[in-house]
């Protein structure tokens, strides 16, 4: 039987999605802090239990009969170690026999606020002794389509990425990933890193917005600093705007591209393109 936590968020869905389509026969079982947003999941025969990383004497309990485990890292960057630490300890108290987690992309050497915490999960995990994959998720091409709106009515992307190349993906291909991987268990323990096949920079961000909108949009790049302060200035929370601004420079440097193919090698198919994310994305905001 395998579960999948944060079932309830946007990679969660689309990876039982994705299961289901790889493997009709298996039972999958989602995992929601709140299972009453999951009814939609209920209704089409998937089995949903409550898993609240927070609620950590309730995991043992939900993960009862579960052979194989996706966690999906929190969203809550600040207190996900010990958010975590919880999952890995209740899956090593009921036998789960294979965990995948979600990282990021070369979460070693990565400088970005992100990578400590997934870097200390990582580590758990090779101390749990349960055989586990690490899926090392570069960035969602969705990621550059928040704001895409603005940027289209005013003919600027702003960000501080300078020329460095990010090797995009769409969710759905990280979640076919992470569906495979669950589904071979064991035997694709190891650390994947997981990334688009075409590296783009903003620049080409500019140019797909541009392609697909028919209108014009450029790139301009700005300090951290200036940057930060346009996104205040654009109504995001002052400790949001310095976080995106940080992952935007901190991506300057190319952390954030990869040539490995690997995703695609999962996948078995090549990642969709940066120019064909927009163009759904532009066109279900138009439907
Ligand atoms: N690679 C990237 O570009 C990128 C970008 C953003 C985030 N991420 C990381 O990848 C993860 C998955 O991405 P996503 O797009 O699916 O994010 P998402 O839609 O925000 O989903 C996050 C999931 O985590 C769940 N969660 C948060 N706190 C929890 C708790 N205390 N107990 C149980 N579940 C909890 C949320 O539950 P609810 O549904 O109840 O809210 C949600 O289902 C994120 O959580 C984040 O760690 C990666």
């Amino acid at each position: 039987m395998f579960a999948i936590t944060g079932a309830t968020g946007q990679l969660g869905r689309l990876t039982i999605t994705s299961m289901i389509e790889r493997q009709p026969q298996s039972r999958v079982v989602a995992l929601a802090r709140d299972p009453a947003r999951a009814a939609n999941l209920a209704a089409s025969g998937v089995e949903v239990r409550a898993f609240d990383y927070d609620a950590p004497d309730a995991l043992a309990d939900a993960l009862a009969g579960i052979d194989r485990l996706l966690l999906i890292s929190s969203d809550d960057v600040a207190r996900r170690t010990d958010q975590h630490r919880a999952v890995i300890k209740a899956a090593t108290t009921v036998g789960v026999g294979f965990i995948a987690y979600t990282s990021v992309l070369h979460a070693d050497t990565n400088p970005l606020s992100v990578a400590p915490s997934h870097r200390a999960t990582e580590a758990m995990l090779r101390d749990s002794g349960i055989p586990h994959a690490i899926l090392r998720n570069g960035w969602y091409s969705e990621n550059y389509l928040i704001g895409a709106d603005a940027a289209i009515a005013q003919g600027t992307l702003l960000g501080s990425t300078g020329t460095g190349r990010i090797s995009g993906a769409a969710r759905a291909d990280y979640a076919e990933a992470a569906a495979a991987v669950l589904a071979a268990g064991a035997a694709a323990s190891g650390v994947y890193e997981l990334a688009g096949d075409e590296a783009f920079t903003l620049s080409d961000v500019a140019a797909a917005l541009a392609e697909v909108s028919g209108r014009p949009v450029v790139y301009c790049d700005l300090s951290e600093a200036n940057y930060a302060q346009a996104l205040e200035q654009g109504g995001v929370p002052a400790a949001f705007a310095a976080t995106l601004a940080g992952f935007s420079a901190g991506a300057a440097g190319g952390i954030l591209a990869d040539d490995s193919r690997a995703l695609s090698r999962l996948i078995g198919r090549p990642t969709m393109p940066l120019r064909e994310v927009v163009r759904r994305a532009l066109a279900s905001v138009a439907a």
